[in-house]
């Protein structure tokens, strides 16, 4: 019973760590290339570009994972993201995740 107990807590910890657990300042820090095309708060003004405001923080994350592990392939995003580390790419993804983006009506 013991045992069913230490296990039981070692998988809701482990259940429990967000999977993107960015910091937003540090990523504000980091965005300065990033503005160039997606704006300084991630409202692009282009549609060439992506808006990011308001994503999903894990979604952000994702996005720039997979552009580094070449699962999502495009040029201009994959150089972007060659020299950032996991950590970077968490505090951007929770960075432009605060940011205000589009409203949707409901
Ligand atoms: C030279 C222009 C440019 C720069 C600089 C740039 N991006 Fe991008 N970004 C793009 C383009 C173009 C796309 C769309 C690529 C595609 O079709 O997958 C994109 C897509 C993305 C996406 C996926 C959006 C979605 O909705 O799926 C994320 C996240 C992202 N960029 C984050 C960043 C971050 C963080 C930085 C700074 C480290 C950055 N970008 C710098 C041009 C740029």
């Amino acid at each position: 019973m013991n045992t069913l107990c230490k296990w039981a807590a070692m998988v809701l910890a482990l259940v429990a760590v967000p999977a993107a657990a960015g910091d937003a300042a540090a990523g504000k820090e980091k965005s300065a290339t990033c503005a160039a095309c997606h704006g300084a708060d991630g409202n692009s003004p282009t549609p060439d570009f992506p808006k990011l405001a308001g994503q999903h923080e894990d979604y952000l994350l994702r996005a720039l994972l997979d552009y580094k592990s070449g699962k999502r392939g495009n040029p201009i995003m994959q150089a972007q993201v060659a020299n950032l580390s996991r950590a970077d790419m968490a505090d951007l993804a929770a960075w432009f995740a605060s940011r205000q983006g589009l409203l949707t009506v409901r």
